[in-house]
C-alpha cells in the first residue's frame, strides 16, 4: 500500500487501484489534533460509518468495497473503497442552526444563499433540512458557496442530484438517530464519479467527525449544545486554560476513559449492536 494523504485524523492509502481509508484514534478539538489517542475511536467511527453505508445503500450507491480485505494491522479501522473522481464540493446538510451556519444567518439571514425565516436562535430546528455547500479547500478554510455555484461547476442535473441525495441521506440518518435519542444537527457528505460516471457517496458518513451529534434529551435552543461524544475532551481542554492553538494538551486517563465510553455509547445506540473489539 502506498500512503497518499494524511488528514487530521485519517490516513489514505492506494492499493491495487483502490483506496484504503484508515482511521486513527486521534481526536481533534477546535481543529487541533490532541497528542493523546482515544483507544478504539478509529474503529468505532469506521464501523459506524460502514453501518450507515450499508443501511442507506438503497438511497445512493457508495464507495465501500470491503471492511475486511485490508491489511491486518489496520483491520477494524480501515475501509477499502472505490477510488472515485471526487466532486470538489463539501455537501453540508443542516437540520439545525449551529456553527458557521448560525454565524452566516446572524449576519445575512441566509446560509449559503438559502434564505431562512426571521427570529431563529442558536440550535433551533430548521423548517426543512437545507443544503449549504462549501468549497473543498486543500489548504485553509472551506468557503460557503451557493447552489448556483455548484450548478456552474457540475451542471444543473448533477447539482440537483447532489443536493437532493445529500438531503435524503441526512433525513434518513437523522430520523434513525432521533429514534435512538441522538440529534444529528448537521453533517457533511462527499461524492465522486465512478469510472462509469455514476454519482457515488464517498468518504465517511454520519460519524461525529463529519457531523454534530447532540443528546436529544438535553437539546435546548438559545444556547450552545453539547457534543454527544467529544464534549468531555472539549470541556476538559478548555478547563486547562489551553488557548486552542497547537500543540494541544495531553489528555488524562479518566477523561480518555469517559470519552471512549461516549463514542461506544453513540455506536451502540445508533447501530443497536454491542461494541466488542
Ligand atoms: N472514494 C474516494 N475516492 C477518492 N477520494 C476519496 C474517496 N473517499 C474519500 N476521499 C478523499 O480522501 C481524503 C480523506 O482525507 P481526510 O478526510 O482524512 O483528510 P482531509 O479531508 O484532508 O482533512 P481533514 O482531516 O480536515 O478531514 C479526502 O480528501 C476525501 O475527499
Ligand atoms: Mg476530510
Amino acid at each position: 500500500m502506498e500512503l497518499v494523504h494524511t488528514g487530521k485524523v485519517r490516513d489514505v492509502y492506494t492499493d491495487r487501484g483502490d483506496l484504503v481509508l484508515v482511521a486513527s484514534d486521534r481526536v481533534s478539538v477546535y481543529d487541533v489534533s490532541l497528542p493523546t489517542p482515544i483507544p478504539d475511536k478509529g474503529a468505532l467511527l469506521t464501523q459506524l460509518s460502514a453501518w450507515w453505508f450499508d443501511r442507506l445503500a438503497d438511497v445512493v450507491p457508495n464507495h465501500v468495497l470491503s471492511t475486511t480485505d485490508v491489511p491486518d494491522e489496520f483491520r477494524g479501522r480501515a475501509v477499502r473503497c472505490k477510488r472515485l473522481d471526487m466532486i470538489g464540493v463539501e455537501c453540508i446538510v443542516r437540520g439545525y442552526l449551529s456553527g458557521s451556519g448560525l454565524k452566516d444567518y446572524q449576519r445575512t439571514g441566509a446560509v449559503s444563499g438559502v434564505e431562512l425565516p426571521d427570529g431563529l436562535v442558536e440550535a433551533d430546528k430548521l423548517p426543512e433540512p437545507i443544503f449549504t455547500p462549501t468549497t473543498k479547500a486543500s489548504e485553509g478554510h472551506d468557503e460557503p458557496i451557493t447552489f448556483d455555484d455548484v450548478v456552474a461547476m457540475i451542471g444543473k442535473d448533477d447539482a440537483e442530484r447532489l443536493r437532493d441525495t445529500s438531503i435524503e441521506v441526512y433525513r434518513r440518518g437523522a430520523e434513525h438517530a432521533a429514534s435512538r435519542g441522538i440529534i444529528i444537527a448537521d453533517t457533511k457528505f462527499e461524492f465522486g464519479y465512478d469510472t462509469d460516471g455514476t454519482m457515488t457517496l464517498a468518504d465517511e458518513i454520519l460519524t461525529s467527525d463529519s457531523s454534530r451529534f447532540w443528546p436529544a434529551d438535553q437539546w435546548q435552543p438559545g444556547r450552545p449544545q453539547h457534543s454527544f461524544d467529544k464534549q468531555f475532551v472539549r470541556d476538559w481542554s478548555v478547563s486547562t486554560g489551553w488557548d486552542k492553538t497547537p500543540p494541544g494538551p495531553e489528555i488524562p486517563d479518566d477523561i480518555v476513559r469517559a470519552t471512549r465510553q461516549r463514542y461506544i455509547d453513540v455506536y451502540e445506540r445508533i447501530t443497536g449492536r454491542s461494541w466488542e473489539r
